[in-house]
């Protein structure tokens, strides 16, 4: 099967930083990664590099096992990859509808434009309701949803341009209990749709709940690949490069 989205050698600097240093990173449809590190390991860097905002100064990338360009934002939204970043970009003051139809509203007719309420709040109602996404009224302002809600409506709207890869930054930072639950219900429902989905998480027990494969940064690169039946010590020992099972022995 021809891998959907893979990247081999990325790297960027920040001066003498080395956010990213020679990272190979993929991703199949139909599987949930979980991109794992400490602070200032490069995730974020990787995802804006994937996603074309902040382009890698070296490497190269293949979508449907072709070589593409990911020099701009532009470049990832027409292959099909959408990003959910972590400050969510809803707008509060707009309603639900609105901010899933921000930037590609839909208009009744071409000569004399006027926005298609109608049609953008069944679309709404539909994406929602197939997510399992459940919400009082799609005409409440975004800045009364809760902050797993808001989640949720932010990763819908990533779906309405039919992207096959979305890449989420930490979705559940912040998040209680029961909205993280929420959260990484939709991002397997994501799955079962048959994208490819790349999340980075700081939470091991939400990582464990829902990935495939779990790839850990550190300093910049990648030291470690895990599937979801690897234990939670060696998870960790890749993330701080201390060794715990010495003792065990
Ligand atoms: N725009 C920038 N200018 C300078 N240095 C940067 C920039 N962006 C990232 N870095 C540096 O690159 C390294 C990786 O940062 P990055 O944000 O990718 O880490 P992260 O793994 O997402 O961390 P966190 O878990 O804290 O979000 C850090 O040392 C950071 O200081
Ligand atoms: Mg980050």
């Amino acid at each position: 099967m021809t891998q959907l989205f893979s990247v081999r050698g990325f790297s960027k600097h920040f001066g003498a930083v080395a956010a990213l240093e020679d990272v190979d990173f993929e991703v199949e449809a139909g599987e949930v990664v979980a991109l794992v590190g400490d602070n200032g390991a490069g995730k974020s860097t990787l995802i804006k590099a994937l996603s074309g905002i902040q382009p890698a100064d070296e490497g190269e990338a293949f979508f449907d096992g072709e070589p593409v360009s990911l020099k701009s934002p532009q470049d990832a939204s027409t292959l099909g990859i959408a990003t959910v970043y972590q400050d969510l970009a809803l707008s509060d003051n707009l309603d639900v509808v609105a901010n899933l139809f921000l930037g590609r509203e839909i208009v009744t007719s071409r000569i004399d434009p006027r926005l298609d309420e109608t049609t953008m709040e069944e679309r709404s109602t539909d994406l929602l309701s197939t997510l399992s996404v459940h919400l009082r009224s799609l005409r409440a302002v975004a800045g009364s949803l809760s902050g797993g809600q808001r989640q949720s409506v932010a990763i819908a709207r990533s779906l309405l341009g039919d992207p096959r890869v979305v890449l989420l930054d930490e979705p559940t930072a912040a998040l209680g209990v029961a909205q993280t639950a929420q959260v990484l219900d939709l991002i397997k429902r994501l799955r079962e749709r048959g994208l490819g989905v790349v999340v980075i998480s700081h939470n091991l027990a939400d990582v464990f709940q829902v990935a495939d494969r779990i790839v850990v940064l550190r300093l910049g690169r990648r030291v470690g690949t895990f599937d979801r039946t690897a234990s939670q010590d060696r998870v960790v020992s890749a993330i701080t490069g201390v060794e715990v099972e010495e003792e065990a022995k």
